[in-house]
């Protein structure tokens, strides 16, 4: 069987790793590595790849960044000929960026089976890009790999069928499991005890001048109590100074590799954030999470984790991080299947 991967963003590398190395292990199986370069700063790609151990890709289409029709039409476009010639039997993409559905699309026009993993994810808000990528991606897919229960039910009510879904639990803890004692053992210089993790980079939060400067405005406020250490997006860097904002009380960082960012999330008081990958890392490792989103595509983070949706509502994060600092957060627990397995049982499931 002829596997090929297909990745381009930051937050997809965590979830290729678990499946990669899991079929390496199966015989009869080859696999192809194909990168968009949606991503291509060192710092948010090839650093993931060396701390993940994914080996290099066989492609890289090198689309760079470009407006969301654009993005995606390159990808298409350059994915198209490496399709053909590859002649894959599936193609797997990951998660919800523009690079997943653009070559799910690709996929589907050739008639090349794609499998979706990370599948049935549904915040419902369309005005979320991410929100139409996992829409679309699930419609075309020809396998669905779920993370949890509610996806299962997502996808059905949106009429897909029973046959073509697979609850195998969640890849991107497969990865956290793995490089955790690892992060537990680094040295982080520079930060001290206590602090609260932030990131950033949401367009609805970043790319709106009043609405940053607001969020920034409640950051400060948090840096009164905590150091406030934000690994800073390029989107949202580029924007602060876009938009000439102030931010000399935080601690602005690089966006930092794998292992050093999971070794600041599992040591935090608090993470304040609005990726989605985050909303679960921080459940698995019990740490609180004060989402700066009104809504969530996974809400068991917020069911049975350590989730809160602050929205951006700076009362509620006052009200919420003072909980915190009291030592009255939310106690969580780990969901099903979010045992560092999940890669395995999708590649138990593709060498059936
Ligand atoms: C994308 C995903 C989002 C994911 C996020 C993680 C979509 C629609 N969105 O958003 O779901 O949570 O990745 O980071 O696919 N840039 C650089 N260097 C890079 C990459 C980006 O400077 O290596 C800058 C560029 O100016 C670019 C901007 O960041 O225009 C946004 O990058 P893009 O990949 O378009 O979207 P993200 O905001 O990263």
């Amino acid at each position: 069987m002829k596997v090929l991967h297909i990745v381009g963003a930051r937050p997809n590398f965590m979830k290729l790793a678990p499946v990669l190395n899991a079929l390496k292990s199966r015989e009869n199986v080859a696999q192809t590595l194909v990168h968009t370069g949606q991503h291509y700063d060192a710092n948010m790609s090839d650093v993931f790849f060396e701390q993940l151990g994914i080996p290099a890709p066989d492609v890289n289409l090198s689309v760079g960044s470009g407006s969301h029709a654009r993005q995606t039409a390159e990808i298409m476009t350059r994915f198209e000929p490496v399709l053909l010639e590859q002649k894959p039997d599936i193609v797997l993409v990951y998660g919800d960026v523009n690079s997943t559905v653009a070559a799910a699309l690709v996929c589907a026009k050739l008639g090349v089976r794609v499998g979706h993993v990370e599948a049935g994810l549904r915040s419902f808000d369309r005005t979320m890009p991410e929100e139409i990528n996992r829409l679309v991606t699930d419609q075309l897919a020809d396998i669905l790999f779920t993370p949890s229960g509610d996806g299962d039910i997502n996808l059905q009510k949106e009429g897909i069928a029973a046959e073509k879904i697979f609850r195998v639990g969640n890849v991107m803890i497969d990865s956290l499991v793995k490089l955790l004692p690892v992060a537990r053992s680094r040295n982080f210089d520079g930060v001290p005890e206590r602090y609260a993790l932030v990131t950033l980079h949401r367009p609805a939060n970043v790319d709106d001048s009043r609405v940053l400067k607001s969020i920034l405005q409640s950051l400060l406020e948090v840096s009164h109590d905590l150091t406030v250490v934000f690994p800073a997006h390029p989107r949202s860097r580029q924007r602060i100074s876009e938009f000439g904002l102030k931010t000399d009380q935080l601690r602005l960082l690089d966006p930092l590799p794998y292992v050093d960012f999971l070794c600041l999330q599992s040591r935090a008081q608090v993470v304040i954030t609005d990726s989605g990958g985050i909303q679960e890392e921080t459940t698995y490792l019990g740490v609180p999470c004060l989402t700066l989103r009104e809504n969530t595509e996974r809400p068991l983070t917020v069911t049975l984790g350590t989730n809160v949706l602050v929205g951006r509502d700076p009362e509620k994060l006052r009200s919420e991080l003072s909980l915190v600092l009291a030592g009255k957060q939310k106690k969580g627990t780990i969901p099903p299947l979010w045992d560092g397995h999940a890669g395995e049982r999708i590649a138990a499931i593709l060498a059936e």
